[in-house]
């Protein structure tokens, strides 16, 4: 038979764990050498006193108080990191005390193996960043009209606040990315990730994966490991929810309880991650009336609406077409390494006069396909005639000749009329400046075509702007 002694003198003698023995009243009854040396004391001066004068934070009593083992605890004591388990001791079915035992950390090469575990999560952490950092401030948001430097005001209170959620609608092209990039970059989350997800680019099922991460296994296809969600990516940082009202009403749900809770639970895990982000929504859709067609939750609604900016469309600052022409001209010709930064006042008019449905976006296309002509033409300004392809874009939605050309003539003369005089807010004065006409002659078309507003929007009008 194997001698008890045996054990207790490797145990007393082994530099590969510290050991120590508490009996019931946490009285030290045995402790290793080498726990001695951690705890740079001598023997006598730890036996038969109480554990809790010589570790404050030991484990051990609680175990002795539940009979209870705590099994692979980290226990840092004077500069070593030890994994450490204490466990009940038991004769004939009574608690007699406590055996704690630990292992160095650095047996295992777990320094190192944390160590490099670190720097390779930092090197992550600074791609996440690179990848994942706002580009623009708001210096880039070009605009001088009263609509676009009010939401430019309303955009840097949000950024003083950086936990308020912000809820960005506007068209297609107008700036919606551009101001949650300059909101982020405006706050003091500036320096954490500034993550993007396009809800409508998304497949309905993998949306869920995608926000909050999943653990292994969790589902067929799921990736070895598991997978960290884009709110746990963006922790310390911002999620831009693109397309908002695209989302399906299940992920709406899941949403606003994210929003609500701060807290959610990777898919096939229900260990809950706190996160702290601030969430921008962005969509070009009405949410209010989807709400109306039960389309969107109305209380995710109210949630995300903390904070709206409305981005007005560029038809309603056409007065900023110049500045957004010269900045835009500048990034594509140092894009496209041409020198083409001129306009003609003809080109100008023309682009001033069209009602450009894909906004910014559609300006930047325009303008970048007149350079590349321009360019062709070795020349250094953008003329009528590098803008062609904007008249034939728009010849595109007129209809189909049918009729005699008078017929033709006239219904496009209408349609000309109709959309200008939308445009303008059905204000006469500017539609005819525009179109070059007599303002006693646009009466007459008006009348003729039947082209005045209907009553109620006419009575209102009536109320703000007074007949001279
Ligand atoms: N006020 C602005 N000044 C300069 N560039 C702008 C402005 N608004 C939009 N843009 C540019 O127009 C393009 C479309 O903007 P984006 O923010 O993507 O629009 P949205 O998200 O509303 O569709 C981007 O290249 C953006 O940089
Ligand atoms: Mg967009």
């Amino acid at each position: 038979m194997l001698d008890s002694e045996l054990v207790k003198d490797f145990l007393f003698e082994t530099n590969a764990l510290c050991a120590h023995i508490i009996d019931k009243n946490g009285i030290v009854r045995f402790m290793n050498k080498t726990y001695l040396e951690v705890l740079g004391k001598k023997e006598e001066e730890v036996i038969g006193r109480h554990i809790g004068d010589i570790t404050p934070e030991t484990r051990s009593l609680s175990v002795i108080r539940t009979g209870k083992a705590v099994i692979g605890y980290y226990w840092p004591v004077n500069g070593y990191n030890m994994i450490a388990s204490s466990v009940p001791l038991f004769q004939k079915g009574e608690l007699k005390g406590c055996f704690s035992y630990s292992v160095f950390m650095d047996i295992w090469d777990a320094h190192n193996l944390i160590d490099n575990l670190m720097q390779q999560l930092n090197m992550y952490r600074d791609e996440v960043h690179s990848v994942h950092s706002s580009r623009y401030t708001f210096e880039d948001i070009i605009g001088q009209a009263d609509n676009i430097l009010e939401m430019k005001s309303l955009a840097r209170k949000a950024a003083l606040h950086p936990s308020i959620t912000v809820l960005l609608m506007g068209e297609s092209g107008t700036g919606k990315e551009l101001f949650a990039h300059a909101i982020h970059s405006g706050s003091n989350r500036k320096k954490m990730p500034f993550i993007r997800v396009n809800c409508a680019a998304i497949p309905e099922n993998l949306l869920e994966a995608e926000l909050f991460g999943y653990e292994e296994g969790s589902f067929t296809g799921a990736r070895k490991g598991g997978s960290t969600g884009k709110f746990e990516l963006a922790h310390g940082g911002t999620i831009f929810l693109d397309e908002i009202g695209e989302m399906s009403p299940a992920m709406q749900s899941k949403l606003l309880v994210f929003l609500q809770e701060k807290e959610f639970e990777r898919l096939g895990s229900h260990r809950p991650v706190r996160v702290n982000v601030r969430v921008i929504a962005a969509t070009n859709r009405d949410l209010e009336e989807m709400i109306k067609q039960q389309k969107f939750r109305e209380d995710l609604y109210y949630r995300l609406n903390v904070l709206c900016l409305k981005i007005p469309p560029l038809r309603e600052r056409i007065e900023d077409l110049p500045l957004l022409v010269k900045h835009l001209m500048r990034a594509i010709n140092k894009e496209l390494k041409t020198k083409v930064n001129k306009m003609s006042a003809e080109a100008m008019d023309l682009l001033s006069k069209y009602h450009w449905p894909g906004n910014i976006r559609e300006l930047q296309n325009v303008l970048q396909r007149a350079i590349l002509l321009a360019d062709l033409d070795s020349c250094c300004s953008i003329t009528k005639e590098h803008l062609y392809f904007m008249k034939i874009e728009s010849e595109k939605n007129t209809l189909a000749p049918t009729g005699t050309l008078k017929e033709l003539l006239r219904d496009y003369e209408k349609q000309i009329l109709a959309q200008v005089l939308k445009r303008t807010n059905y204000n006469k004065t500017r539609t005819a400046d525009i179109l070059d006409m007599d303002l006693s002659w646009l009466y007459k078309k008006i009348k003729q075509y039947g082209l005045a507003p209907d009553n109620s929007r006419r009575q209102k009008r009536k109320t703000v702007e007074p007949i001279t």
